[in-house]
């Protein structure tokens, strides 16, 4: 393989920098903080976060895989029961449904949006259809009132997978509120992180909901009676409310809780810049059909991501040159992103390696994702946009 060039703009490993405000923040609270886990500032991010969002029963937890562990084993799965998830994500959307004992059935992607439809889902549905993952893949809403319809008809429990687009909305309302279940990331990608993990589970069931503190936290609980001392039988209980429901540890430190609480305060204004600087981005590059973005100016989209599928318009091969030309001439990293988890040995070897999800397949197969890290300089986004044009304008000569 060619060495990768020193480039001058990476695809960055994280997606913002942090105020001042915010690194004081982060200091008081290691130094203050008792305990570091599992205290107010836990308390406090689920409270402030269950205000953005608009749903009341929201649980922190260390990443938003980890939510998607403690989602999969709240849908109660039995053997033999399938689960529709999308091809074209990332691999946690899926697996923690197939240790749960489910058949992965993979959906195809819009070519246009990116992400699952209504119809896509229905496609896929048989009589053992229990779940449906929803992803919001690059940042953008599905069309969840669609989909929530088709579910409330079959019965299906939804889980929306929003780790790419907290703060996206479709018809009034925030993405994760729709289905039963919600998972958010904070991970270091992700539009706002805190410190590189973290997820929130957001759970409409109040039954379920309920066990949600149990589960991620080791089954830890109150004694059913009262006792007469703080130390008998045991400093706590353990339960859970049915054999073979184990529980595990998913806690979100105190200094992360904080600071997650802070960043929900600009995490409008984050999606909003970068809103603005992908459409002004995509709208510069209208004269070049052969690059097609998702253009939303709207909400419903938080551009966790700028990806675009290279239409080669009868040049086949032209989305290698031209990533190979952004790298080694331009020194612009751009990345190929979502490998259809069908075609990966770990899904072929636990026999979910088939699909017909042409679509994900196609975009997969020509798409082009460019660096869009909130911390770009208005002058880098400016070098992009001049280096993607000569490059489009090079290759097509
Ligand atoms: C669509 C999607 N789902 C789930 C995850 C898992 O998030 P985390 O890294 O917080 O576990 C990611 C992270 O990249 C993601 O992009």
């Amino acid at each position: 393989m060619r060495p990768e060039p020193a480039y001058r703009i990476p695809f960055s490993g994280r997606a913002h920098r942090y105020t001042q405000a915010e690194v004081d923040l982060v200091a008081r609270v290691m130094q203050e903080a008792d305990p570091l886990t599992q205290g107010r500032h836990l308390r406090e991010f689920e409270a402030a976060f269950a205000a953005y969002i608009g749903a009341p029963h929201c649980f922190a937890t260390n990443n938003a895989t980890n939510a998607l562990e403690l989602a999969a084993q709240l849908c109660e799965l039995k053997p033999g029961d399938e689960v529709i998830v999308p091809a074209h994500t990332f691999t946690s959307s899926a697996y923690p449904f197939a240790k749960q004992g489910a058949r992965l059935v993979w959906a195809d992607s819009d070519r246009a949006t990116r992400v699952v439809t209504a119809q896509m889902i229905a496609d896929k549905l048989t009589p053992r259809t229990k779940v449906i993952v929803v992803v919001h893949l690059y940042g953008y809403a599905a069309q969840m009132p669609e989909i929530m319809d088709l579910a409330r008809r079959h019965d299906l429990i939804v889980v929306e997978d929003v780790a790419q687009a907290l703060g996206a909305e479709v018809a009034g309302r925030k993405a994760g509120t729709f289905g039963d279940l919600g998972v958010i990331s904070f991970h270091s990608h992700k539009n706002v992180t805190t410190l590189g993990e973290g997820g929130m589970l957001v759970v409409k069931d109040p039954a379920k909901a309920a066990l949600v503190p149990l589960l991620r936290h080791n089954g830890h609980c109150a004694f059913d009676s009262p006792r007469e001392h703080y130390w008998t039988p045991a400093m706590g209980n353990l339960d859970l409310p049915r054999p073979g429901l184990w529980p595990s540890n998913y806690c979100l430190g105190e200094v992360e809780c904080a600071l997650g609480t802070e960043l929900l305060t600009r995490i409008d204004q984050m999606n909003a810049d970068k809103r603005v600087r992908a459409c002004r981005f995509i709208d510069a590059l209208g004269d070049h059909p052969e690059l097609q973005f998702h253009r939303v100016d709207s909400t419903r989209h938080t551009y966790h991501l700028l990806a675009a599928y290279m239409d080669e318009r009868g040049r086949p091969g032209l989305r290698d040159a031209f990533m190979e030309r952004m790298a080694f001439e331009k020194l612009i990293k751009c990345v190929v992103q979502y490998y259809p988890l069908y075609r990966y040995p770990l899904y072929a070897k636990n026999g979910f390696g088939q699909a017909s999800c042409p679509g994900a397949d196609d975009f997969f197969d020509h798409m082009v994702s460019f660096p869009f890290q909130h911390w770009l300089s208005d002058e880098d986004l400016d070098y992009m946009l001049a280096s993607t044009r000569e490059v489009l304008e090079d290759l097509s000569r």
